[in-house]
């Protein structure tokens, strides 16, 4: 293929935590130094008007992965941007951890095979398809990074988008992600199940201690509006993508994610549900015979419950004793877990 020339490069990109901010923020800057324009795009929800880009301007995708996807806010955008013929640069940040100088990367599943179908779809040409191990901020169920693995993933990664740019704005291609194909693959059945299911379960797992002083920085800045007021406390609905920029910005550390909450009322008090209703079922005579009708059951009823217990347990936490019972049965409360997440700038790691 020969190779292009770019007058011009356009950035949209979600985040929750900053990483996918800075991978387009590394790009830029080797842009401008070859004279090429630039311009970001921010995603949020609702939408602005996304105008056509212009015929020779590079278009750079750039997300974090979530449950082995892109997550669904970045997939709706995909499916709205206007048809084309341009270039794409696809990027995915994922979960990067470090084993001594060695960086573990994350696992994209089928994130930059969906969105290259979708915009090849509609017309465009993709050029790259580059994943970034930057630090993962899913502390929900790993316990954060320390400042030294940070700052390391930071130098790292920087280097090697330097390195992915200089060659993709002189025009030559970048297919890294197609390493992982056969890993990508063997998980493209939790990206579904994730994508269909997982996500709205996580969006019920948040909440703020009596640490919050109700200052609205989560829900000023949530990138979906998924956090409401109620009873004049933050609580998540169902739309919340589970990015963690309110965890990451709350400056009192206040929003914690419920782990006791999780496992007693999902787990236990779910599981004897379930067999309540298999027991009903069986009772009637009725035959379900399809694993996929099963199991749409079972998760509706699931979050159905996991919905309303999630609601209660907003008005019972008024009690301090189930406050501090919710507080003290999340990991995320404690030191050794709960180290918040927040992509550094480049002054404090260079
Ligand atoms: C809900 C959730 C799901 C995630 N799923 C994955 C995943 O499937 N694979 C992976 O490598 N990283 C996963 N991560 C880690 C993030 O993709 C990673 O930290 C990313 O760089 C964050 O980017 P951001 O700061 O731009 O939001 C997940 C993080 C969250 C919060």
């Amino acid at each position: 293929m020969e190779k292009a020339q770019y007058k011009s490069i356009q950035f949209h990109f979600f985040t929750g935590t900053g990483n996918s901010g800075k991978v387009c923020e590394w790009i830029a800057a080797t842009a401008k130094e070859k004279g090429i324009e630039t311009a970001s795009y921010k995603i949020t929800e609702p939408f602005m008007p996304i105008e056509s880009p212009p015929q020779d301007a590079l278009i750079v995708f750039a997300s974090p992965t979530h449950g082995f996807n892109y997550p669904p806010i970045m997939v709706k955008y995909l499916l709205n941007f206007p048809k084309g013929k341009n270039h794409i640069a696809l990027i995915n940040t994922r979960a990067g951890m470090l084993i001594g100088n060695f960086v573990t990367p994350g696992l994209s599943g089928i994130a930059l095979y969906l969105a290259a179908f979708i915009l090849w779809l509609k017309g465009y040409k993709v050029r790259a398809m580059y994943p970034v191990d930057l630090p993962s901020n899913w502390i929900s169920i790993h316990p954060g990074l320390n400042m030294s693995t940070i700052k390391k993933l930071h130098i790292i990664n920087k280097a090697r988008v330097n390195k992915m740019s200089e060659k993709l704005l002189n025009g030559d291609s970048n297919y890294r992600a197609l390493f992982d194909v056969v890993q990508d693959i063997l998980i493209s059945p939790i990206s579904l199940l994730y994508y269909l299911m997982g996500r709205f379960l996580l969006a019920k797992t948040f909440y703020a201690s009596a640490n919050c002083t109700n200052c609205g920085l989560c829900y000023k800045k949530c990138p979906v509006q998924a956090i409401k007021l109620i009873n004049n406390r933050p609580f998540w609905t169902i739309h919340c993508e589970s990015c963690m920029r309110c965890m990451g910005n709350c400056p009192e550390n206040a929003i914690e994610t419920s782990h006791g909450f999780t496992f007693a009322f999902f787990y236990l008090i779910y599981a004897t549900l379930i067999v309540w209703f298999y027991t009903l079922i069986d009772m009637t005579g009725i035959q379900i015979q399809y694993y996929w009708l099963k199991m749409g059951l079972e998760f509706t009823i699931g979050i159905t419950f996991f919905s309303v217990a999630y609601y209660a347990m907003h008005y019972l936490m008024l009690n301090k004793w189930v406050q501090k019972l919710m507080v003290y049965t999340s990991l995320t409360h404690f030191n050794f877990w709960g180290r918040r997440y927040k992509a550094l700038k480049d002054k404090d790691f260079e």
